[in-house]
């Protein structure tokens, strides 16, 4: 493990706009160990209670890589409008190269005296270049820096996730498809209301990752935005070019006020923000698996390997997977409170506040990742029973509105129709059957319009394949969704590789 050394003290550039670099000069002061960059205008040293409290290391670290390429591209724009020379970029960036290996390599102390992943880069690249590593920080400060390293980190994370919504969306349809006739109570209330197709009920999941992917790339722009520059609040006096930093990084553009650059976290708010409702998503799929494979519903059945058992009651077979996602949705919320909080009241620029933004941004990110990917993986791993399912459909009235709407088609207004409906129910209630036991001549007690043909219209097949309004569970719709569903995956992930 090697150590951090020497410390870089303030960088003393006196020399005007597009100066030869090479006559920019150095103070040739050099920081003892335990000394920090800003150390000049202190004359004690930080309480060791302070520095352990102010210290955001353990948490930002994870943010190296983004720091390093964000300083690359920094140093390469300070080249490129001549502040520091092309030799002396050249020897930043191997410099870097070399902090990055130690830090990928775990070959490397991070220590509180540093604060933040920031100093810890410029500290060890003072030990793998030496002084020109003090020209680095030229016009940028940790203020705008820090807002660079998360919107690249939230960049490539959110588009990590919106793969993953694809790939959950994409298990979804396959399952909707797989189960194209299978029939299911749908509920209201939680209360057998009437039959739609199971490929329907996940199809209306399907919905929701496709409006969760949409909220995602829709933050997206917002986090594709790069404030280098900004320096501490008010932009700089040297002549850094910030579209050319923009197109080095891969950014969509620049952001244009310098102040709000440094104090934006729009972004992180809106990100967990999609991502908390996201997580409600897959919190409600939860409860449902949750209900369904219990035995009083019985209507799924998920495998061993995505469930686990008691360490008391030996017949216990447990879907703790779905739990806890339905759980972990609890800490993505929590996280959302906790950033509209910290940025609630904050005055312009930055203030150190904004350091406890990482916490609930990282936690959201990988809570979201693990919960898609358990997901994705556990899905096709359900056993649908379908005779259940079917048995629940037929129990219930849940073809109450269907005799109703027969009753329409016959020419009785609905709301008597319904009234009929509701009598036709309570009878069969008192004598414990379902509407299509009773005879024509019971129903003609109800209504004289009442046909045999009454008994079509009852049954599952019929009730399925005349809800053919566009969104509803006929069985030519939902095939109709399966297929846009597959040609729009289809195009968006053509669009993503391409
Ligand atoms: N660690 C800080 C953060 O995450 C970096 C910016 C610190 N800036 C400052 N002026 N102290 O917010």
């Amino acid at each position: 493990m090697s150590t951090p050394r020497r410390m870089l003290k303030g960088l003393s550039v006196s020399t005007p706009f597009g100066c030869e670099s090479e006559r920019l000069p150095m103070t040739g002061e050099r920081c003892d160990m335990g000394k920090k960059p800003w150390s000049g205008r202190f004359s004690q040293d930080t309480d060791a209670m302070v520095e352990r409290f102010t210290s955001s290391i353990d948490v930002d670290k994870a943010l190296y890589a983004y720091d390093i390429e964000g300083s690359i591209a920094h140093l390469t724009m300070l080249a490129h409008v001549g502040i520091i020379t092309q030799d002396e970029a050249a020897a930043l960036r191997t410099g870097l190269g070399r902090v990055k290996a130690k830090i990928a390599g775990d070959d490397f102390e991070f220590s509180d005296a540093l604060e933040d992943i920031h100093m810890h880069v410029e500290s060890a690249l003072g030990d793998e270049a030496g002084d020109v590593a003090r020209k680095l920080h030229t016009g940028r400060s940790r203020n705008d820096q820090v807002a660079l390293d998360i919107r690249m980190y939230l960049k490539a994370e959110i588009k990590g996730i919106i793969a993953r919504l694809f790939a959950l969306q994409r298990v979804l349809v396959k399952m909707a498809d797989q189960y194209k006739r299978v029939v299911m109570p749908g509920y209201t209330h939680l209360q057998r209301a009437q039959p739609v197709l199971f490929a329907h009920h996940l199809m209306a999941y399907y919905e929701m990752f496709k409006r969760d992917q949409e909220r995602m790339a829709d933050c997206l722009k917002r986090t594709d935005v790069m404030p280098l520059g900004a320096a501490a609040l008010a932009g700089t006096t040297f002549p850094l070019e910030r579209e050319y930093t923009r197109q080095l990084l891969g950014f969509a553009k620049v952001s244009d006020n310098s102040m709000d650059s440094v104090s934006d976290r729009d972004f992180a708010m809106e990100f967990i923000s999609a991502a908390s409702i996201a997580m409600i998503h897959l919190s409600r799929f939860s409860e449902e698996l949750v209900l369904w494979s219990s035995s009083e519903f019985a209507f799924i059945t998920i495998s061993d390997a995505f469930t686990t058992g008691s360490s008391i009651m030996p017949q216990k077979k447990n879907p703790d997977v779905a739990e806890l996602v339905r759980g972990k949705t609890a800490r993505v919320v929590g996280n959302l409170m906790a950033i509209i909080t910290l940025m609630k009241s904050l005055p312009l620029a930055y203030n150190r506040d904004m350091q406890e933004d990482k916490e609930p941004l990282f936690d959201t990110v990988n809570t979201v990742k693990a919960c898609l990917d358990v997901y994705t993986r556990m899905l096709p791993n359900i056993k649908v029973n379908k005779e259940t399912m079917l048995a629940a459909s037929e129990k219930g009235f849940l073809n109450a509105t269907d005799l109703a709407d027969y009753l329409v088609l016959k020419g009785v207004p609905f709301r008597q129709a319904h009234s009929i409906s509701g009598k036709a129910v309570a009878f069969a209630l008192e004598h414990s059957k379902e509407l299509h036991h009773l005879t024509v001549q019971e129903f003609k007690t109800f209504s004289e319009v009442i046909e045999p043909d009454i008994f079509e219209y009852l049954s599952i097949e019929h009730m399925i394949s005349r809800r053919g309004t566009h969104g509803g569970t006929g069985y030519d719709n939902v095939l109709k969704a399966i297929d846009r569903a597959t040609r729009d995956l289809d195009e968006q992930t053509a669009g993503t590789e391409g």
